[in-house]
């Protein structure tokens, strides 16, 4: 079957969520490796959770953290996308950009590839001012990708939601600014 998608990459196509996604992605959250640099990793109930707020947002505002499919194959491989963020800091209420692909897909230029084309439609199409990014500092690997896609490091902060989580507390801001949006300002 031949899925309709609200833009491609090269290899990639990008869309809202499906029920079916549930399962795969649900496998994806109880991926130790996957969520190493989260506090724990997330049940099915928690997948589920997510899947239907990134529906709803993607209703109201015409962005999610998109669900990804390869499109040779139509396989479902994680999600690359925009949300926003509203927990206790500086730069917040923001919209960011995150990813997170199964750990089979990982190291073939798909999360560099599918970010790049989400800051695209970002700034073409939705014309969002701003997007931002963060990941804690132990994540090289995430943070390796927004350098990659020519975001550029603010700063470095402790996040709101993560205290009491030594080894994660301290996070990196990556921005990148709609060249667009700042010339007609
Ligand atoms: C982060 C993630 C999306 C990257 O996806 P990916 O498709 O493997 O990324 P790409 O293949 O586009 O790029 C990988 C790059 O990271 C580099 N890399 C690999 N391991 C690395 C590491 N431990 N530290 C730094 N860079 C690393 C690769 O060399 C490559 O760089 P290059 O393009 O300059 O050669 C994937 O690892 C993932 O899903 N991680 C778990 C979820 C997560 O942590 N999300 C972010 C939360 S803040």
């Amino acid at each position: 079957m031949k899925r309709t998608y609200i833009f491609k990459s090269e290899r990639l196509g990008f869309r809202n969520w499906l029920t079916s996604d549930l399962e795969p992605m649900a496998r994806i959250n109880a991926d130790e490796k996957v969520m190493e640099f989260f506090p724990d990793v997330n049940s099915k109930e928690q997948t589920l959770n997510f899947i239907d707020r990134m529906r709803s947002q993607f209703e109201a505002k015409g962005f999610c953290y998109f669900a990804v499919d390869k499109l040779d194959t139509n396989e479902f491989i994680g999600f690359i996308g925009l949300s926003e963020q509203n927990y206790k800091a500086e730069f917040t209420p923001c919209i960011d950009i995150g990813w997170r692909l199964k750990n089979s897909e990982w190291n073939k230029g798909f999360a560099t590839e599918g970010a790049k084309k989400c800051l695209e439609y970002a700034f073409n199409d939705l014309k969002i001012e701003k997007i931002y990014s963060i990941a804690p500092k132990v994540n090289s690997r995430s943070e390796h990708i927004m350098t990659n896609i020519g975001m550029k490091k603010l700063y470095e902060f402790e996040h709101s939601m993560l205290t009491n989580n030594e080894r994660l507390k301290i996070c990196v801001l990556y921005e990148m600014k709609n060249i667009n949006y700042s010339n007609k300002t």
